[in-house]
């Protein structure tokens, strides 16, 4: 899929996004009380949030996928940590390298922000995304825990 294009997030494409967010929900098998989608989506037009978005616009204008990233500081590096936090290409346009150029937006945010690193973490029975993900990057043998459960 050549003619897709990656580029920032506007406002005016709520709608479109919103649509896909569900379905990345559903992925998840999660649901997300409202007021937390709203403040995300907001975050990505306020300057004084380090969280950020981009889509993918295929070419009749249609969007067919996202990615979101978050920046934060390091005490292993001077410059900012990119985390990529969701990852999404609508079932039907996937296996077209969408997911690929989504991910190398990134690292093209990274490059640009001189970020010292880009990574991200992924549920271990995701072959799928693993599938591309070990072609894109390197997998860092870290383990995630959480608290609280929920
Ligand atoms: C994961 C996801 C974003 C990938 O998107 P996509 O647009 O289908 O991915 P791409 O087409 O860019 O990448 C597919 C890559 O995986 C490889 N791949 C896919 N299926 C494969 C298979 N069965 N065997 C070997 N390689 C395979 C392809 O060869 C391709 O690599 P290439 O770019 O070198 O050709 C998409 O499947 C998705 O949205 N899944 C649901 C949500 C999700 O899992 N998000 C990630 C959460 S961490």
């Amino acid at each position: 899929m050549s003619d897709v294009k990656i580029r920032p997030i506007k406002e005016s494409d709520k709608e479109s996004w919103l649509k896909l967010w569900e379905g990345y929900l559903v992925f998840y098998e999660s649901t997300l009380d409202d007021k937390v989608t709203e403040t995300t989506f907001s975050r990505f037009f306020d300057e004084s949030e380090p969280v950020y978005a981009a889509v993918a616009e295929a070419a009749d204008g249609k969007l067919i996928g996202f990615v979101t990233w978050v920046t934060h500081r390091s005490t292993w590096a001077i410059t900012d940590y990119i985390y990529l936090h969701d990852l999404f290409v609508a079932p039907e346009t996937r296996l077209n390298g969408v997911g690929r150029k989504l991910i190398e937006h990134v690292y093209g945010v990274g490059k640009e922000t001189d970020a010292s690193r880009v990574y991200w973490h992924t549920q271990v029975h995701n072959h799928r995304a693993q599938l591309l993900y070990t072609k894109v990057g390197m997998r860092d043998g870290f383990v995630v825990y959480r608290w609280p459960e929920s």
